[in-house]
């Protein structure tokens, strides 16, 4: 298939989207929680950045059990956040400024508190209520014992068995994650009509597209067979599981793209489908389903030339295949954060033992993780295809390991009965400002202190705020202004051919069109290739490219 012009083809093929995890981006109404007002006061620093769009991370009212991820209510704004008119006017100054937004489609599961699933507690077994979730008799003579051997990802029993009116042991529910998180059972049309009709408010609303929570989830196994192990399942199952990546999925989404398409100015989706080797995931991007998927093959490789360049090349055969963009990333709000991941070494998601999945902070090297994680950055935003960015990643912000433990939110942490951390030390507020008033710039509250925003600060936060960053001509922040003002210049950066070049073997190097080349070295310092130095993640040792760098060059 050959690709149109960039300016003529569809805008997801190309973008760079930036992920904003609401509550923790900017606090307007000073509760030391983000909001909806406060993304639109920085909307101009995400223009200076030069992102094509934005993802939200859930914005509806919820309890917050998973801070949104549990949604009482699909068609409102959570009060804490705003109200729709606020939304609104974010979408349209967005537009204005030529910013897309995507928000978070939550569809494997509810809120508890969501009004179907309060029906369906109050209802009969059997009765249509509870056909809405998917309950089921318990086994063993009492019914005593859960219908199946499930596990939730956080931790525990994937099943809670509920009181009936009778005040009798009765009914179990199904919640992949937390008890709060009712699974939906998507193989009720209502709940496919239900799941249109929220699309399309959006979509009415202006939005440019959703990103799917889950997509891989929606649809269990005939008969809810036992998994063939009892741990709890990783998002990224090391082998088949009877809830994650159902062929049924699909048909979901050919009927969500006949939606999207229905709209002008290509409405898109994205699908955080926790799916490998890449060809499974090429399945989400048939032509008739989904724009964009998330590449957690990429995500969960390790700092490491052989692991990605195998990565690199088998995502982009797959995708091949059915003519869709890659989707570049590194992070978002559910694993390390990279600086930290690419210094220890560690690869999320893949089922390792807690402690391996948060490493050991002895021995991080930030320095290490900083100069890595700005090399990555380089390597990202050069090949085929868009990029997620997640906030705080263009101030190379490390995870936060402080954080006490009486402090933590994740459900993770009570469900693993407090032996998993969880995901908190990658959610900690943004640092705005380097004096702590306003909890670091953060809060429109000056009293505000870092220890009172709703995940504390660290002391040491300031120093990788955006204000330090901004008076640093080289901090990672000007990088990625640099990187971005050159991608948005570039033809041939975005979709599009790449050809690999053979400098040696501890080395990512690729051409793109335009003379362009991007230089990667895991390895000794080597002789720059000749050309123009359009940007490098390090100063260049006279000539040298230094290990851990990447380099742009206009070649000839
Ligand atoms: C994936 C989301 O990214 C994560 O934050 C959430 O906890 C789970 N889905 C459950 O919705």
């Amino acid at each position: 298939m050959s690709l149109a012009p960039r300016s003529s083809r569809a805008w997801w093929r190309d973008a760079v989207t930036y992920q904003i995890y609401i509550r923790s981006f900017a606090d307007a109404n000073g509760d030391g929680k983000g909001d909806v007002e406060g993304i639109r006061s920085r909307l101009p620093y995400l223009k200076a950045l030069g992102v094509d769009a934005i993802w939200i991370t859930p914005w509806y009212p919820s309890p917050q059990n998973d801070h949104g991820y549990d949604v009482a209510d699909y068609m409102d704004i959570e009060p804490d956040y705003g109200t729709l008119d606020d939304a609104k006017h974010l979408i349209k100054e967005a537009h204005d400024l030529g910013i897309r937004v995507i928000v978070d489609i939550v569809p494997n599961h509810s809120s508890d508190q969501h009004p179907w699933f309060q029906e369906a507690l109050a209802a009969e077994p059997g009765s249509p209520a509870r056909e809405r979730y998917i309950f089921r008799d318990g086994k063993g003579p009492n019914g005593d014992l859960p219908p199946n051997n499930w596990n939730a990802v956080f931790g525990g029993p994937a099943w809670h068995r509920i009181t009936e009116k009778d005040g009798k042991p009765g009914q179990w529910f199904l919640h992949l994650f937390a008890i709060e998180q009712p699974d939906f059972n998507w193989e009720n049309p209502e709940v496919r009509e239900y799941f249109e009709g929220v699309l399309k408010f959006w979509l009415d609303i202006g939005v440019d597209g959703f990103r799917i929570d889950v997509a891989h989830g929606m649809i269990k196994a005939d008969g809810l067979p036992d998994t063939p192990e009892k741990d709890s399942p990783e998002m990224l199952a090391a082998v088949s599981m009877p809830f994650w990546d159902q062929d049924g999925v699909h048909e979901i989404y050919r009927s969500w793209r006949k939606i999207l398409d229905s709209y002008s100015g290509d409405r898109m989706a994205v699908a955080e489908a926790w799916v490998s080797p890449a060809s499974r995931i090429a399945r989400y991007l048939r032509h008739d389903e989904l724009a964009n998927s998330f590449n957690f093959d990429f995500l969960t490789s390790p700092w490491d030339v052989v692991t990605l360049r195998e990565r690199i090349d088998s995502s982009l055969a797959a995708i091949k295949e059915v003519g869709a963009p890659a989707s570049w990333v590194f992070n978002n709000h559910d694993v390390v954060r990279s600086v930290d991941r690419f210094a220890l070494g560690l690869t999320p998601g893949s089922g390792e033992t807690t402690l391996d999945r948060q490493g050991d902070p002895a021995k991080l090297d930030l320095n290490l993780g900083i100069k890595r994680a700005r090399a990555g950055a380089l390597l990202m935003l050069a090949l085929p295809g868009g990029a997620y960015i997640y906030q705080g990643e263009e101030l190379a912000l490390p995870e936060v390991r402080d954080i006490p433990e009486n402090r933590l939110t994740d459900p993770r942490w009570r469900m693993s009965n407090f032996t998993d951390r969880g995901r908190d030390g990658c959610r900690v507020p943004l640092p705005w400002k380097n004096d702590a008033d306003g909890a670091f710039g953060f809060s429109s509250n000056a009293k505000l202190p870092p220890h009172e925003a709703w995940l504390p600060q660290s002391n040491w936060w300031g120093s990788f705020s955006v204000e330090s960053q901004e008076k640093n001509n080289d901090s990672t922040l000007h990088l990625y202004r640099k990187a971005l003002a050159i991608r948005a210049s570039e033809e041939g950066l975005g979709d599009g051919p790449m050809t690999w070049i053979d400098l040696g073997k501890d080395l990512l190097a690729f051409t793109r069109p335009g003379n362009f080349l991007c230089v990667v070295n895991f390895g000794d310092e080597i002789s720059l290739p000749s050309g123009e130095v359009l940007l490098s993640s390090a100063p260049l040792d006279r000539g040298r490219l230094p290990r851990d760098t990447a380099v742009w060059i206009r070649t000839s």
